[in-house]
């Protein structure tokens, strides 16, 4: 297939570049006025409208003057629960945080027991209508957590009904075990972490990722410490680290090669330290400082350290209950003062890069799989952030 008129074909990358670092990050390549091609579902071939093959057989879609743009790539989401948090809306309205919903046996802690009371069958199906909607956004590429069964039936069940998600969609759809999420009911600290270590080879026949909320009042940085050696050679690590608190987390994921650290709402320069050379993208979640009252990540700091940041939505029914990564562009801008350029490469390129699928999505790229979006006419990557409401999608390409 062909796409012929696009206005910009925004996102163009070299082969090779898997990540976008420090003043890369406020660069991409922009083609006004080009061509793309798709074969096998996979980018062929593109260039300037001056130089487009003239008609074969192959099937051909008039852009009109659209903008073509690799897709959103969302790598830190919980979308896989059951219900709704509604309930404890109005306790956070009224001013309780999230560290007081949770000791009231609300938080994770309510979600948990929601999910053991659903069946397979309706958790999949409530889930697949999230999914749906972040696709309708324009997701093609997404991380999916467990972290609400908390024993180990809850946490098989939510591994495979993500397994069953990932094989009925489309887009790309990784998973990672996060049984490290909270304590589950009548478990003791210490017997909850032995329960986890244990069901790390299990839950890695599944998962693609283990992750644990290091964070104050869960889990700390030793217990984190035993569970990444338990799941070394099985599970990459993403983790949860310095939302409620300066918890190390930071420190001991890049310590254990840990793929990303998530949230950094609290970060001092010594966490910018430890990132420095390291394998780790920082990935900061502006739809749970948005809904939380948290204080924004310092991505602006992060990149110019040298780092790459990603942006992810975080959705779950707790802290962000958004899965719309226009959204998170938008506040990546205008709460975290990216540019729109720093923002795109935030929820394109380098959140593929946070879920190991760099290779393959998040750009326009020769030999890249073709997971594209098609915007109206008249779109760039500028009014994206700034007209963050306006429907913008035309297509959904997916392969
Ligand atoms: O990333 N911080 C921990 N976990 C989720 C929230 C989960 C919940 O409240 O249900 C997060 O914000
Ligand atoms: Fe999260």
């Amino acid at each position: 297939m062909i796409i012929k008129n696009i206005g910009k074909l925004a996102g163009i990358v070299p082969e090779g570049v898997l990540r976008k670092e420090g003043a890369a990050q406020g660069e991409t390549g922009v083609l006004e006025n080009a061509w793309l091609s798709i074969e096998d579902g996979r980018i062929a071939a593109f260039g300037p409208m001056s130089s487009c093959p003239s008609e074969r057989s192959e099937e051909s879609l008039d852009a009109e003057g659209g903008m073509i743009m690799p897709g959103f790539c969302d790598s830190h989401t919980h979308v896989v629960y059951a219900g709704s948090r509604d309930g404890e809306f109005l306790d956070k309205i009224n001013g309780l945080s999230y560290e007081e919903i949770a000791a009231r046996g609300g938080g994770i802690l309510n979600s948990s027991d929601l999910l053991n009371r659903t069946s397979e069958e309706q958790l999949y199906t409530q889930s697949m209508s999230r999914v749906r909607e972040m696709m309708d956004k324009g997701t093609v590429a997404m991380e999916i957590k467990s972290g609400y069964g908390l024993c180990p039936e809850g946490e098989l069940k939510m591994l495979r009904v993500i397994d069953r998600i990932r094989h009925s969609v489309p887009a790309c759809v990784k998973s990672t075990f996060l049984g490290a999420h909270a304590i589950g009911r009548g478990y003791s600290h210490e017997d909850y972490v032995q329960m986890v270590i244990g069901l790390i080879p299990e839950a890695a026949r599944l998962a693609d990722f283990v992750d644990v909320f290091c964070d104050e009042g869960f889990f700390t940085v030793e217990d984190t410490e035993r569970i990444l050696r338990a799941a070394e050679h099985l599970l990459t690590p993403k983790i949860h680290a310095n939302e409620l608190a300066v918890s190390g987390g930071v420190q001991v994921g890049v310590k254990h090669g840990a793929l990303s650290v998530d949230h950094l709402e609290r970060t001092t320069s010594a966490e910018i330290e430890a990132l420095k050379g390291s394998r780790t993208m920082p990935t900061m979640l502006p739809g749970s400082s948005f809904f939380l009252g948290l204080p924004y990540g310092r991505a602006k700091d992060f990149i110019k350290a040298g780092l790459g940041v990603a942006l992810a939505s975080d959705y779950n029914p707790g802290s962000s209950p958004c899965g719309d990564m226009r959204f998170v562009m938008a506040q990546g801008c205008i709460k975290m003062r990216l540019t729109p350029v720093e923002a795109f490469n935030a929820v394109t390129l380098n959140s593929a890069y946070a879920m190991g699928i760099s290779a393959e999505y998040g750009s326009i790229t020769l030999g890249k799989k073709a997971a594209l979006l098609l915007t109206h006419p008249g779109w760039d990557l500028t009014r994206l952030a700034y007209q963050y409401q306006t429907p913008f999608i035309r297509q959904v390409l997916l392969p």
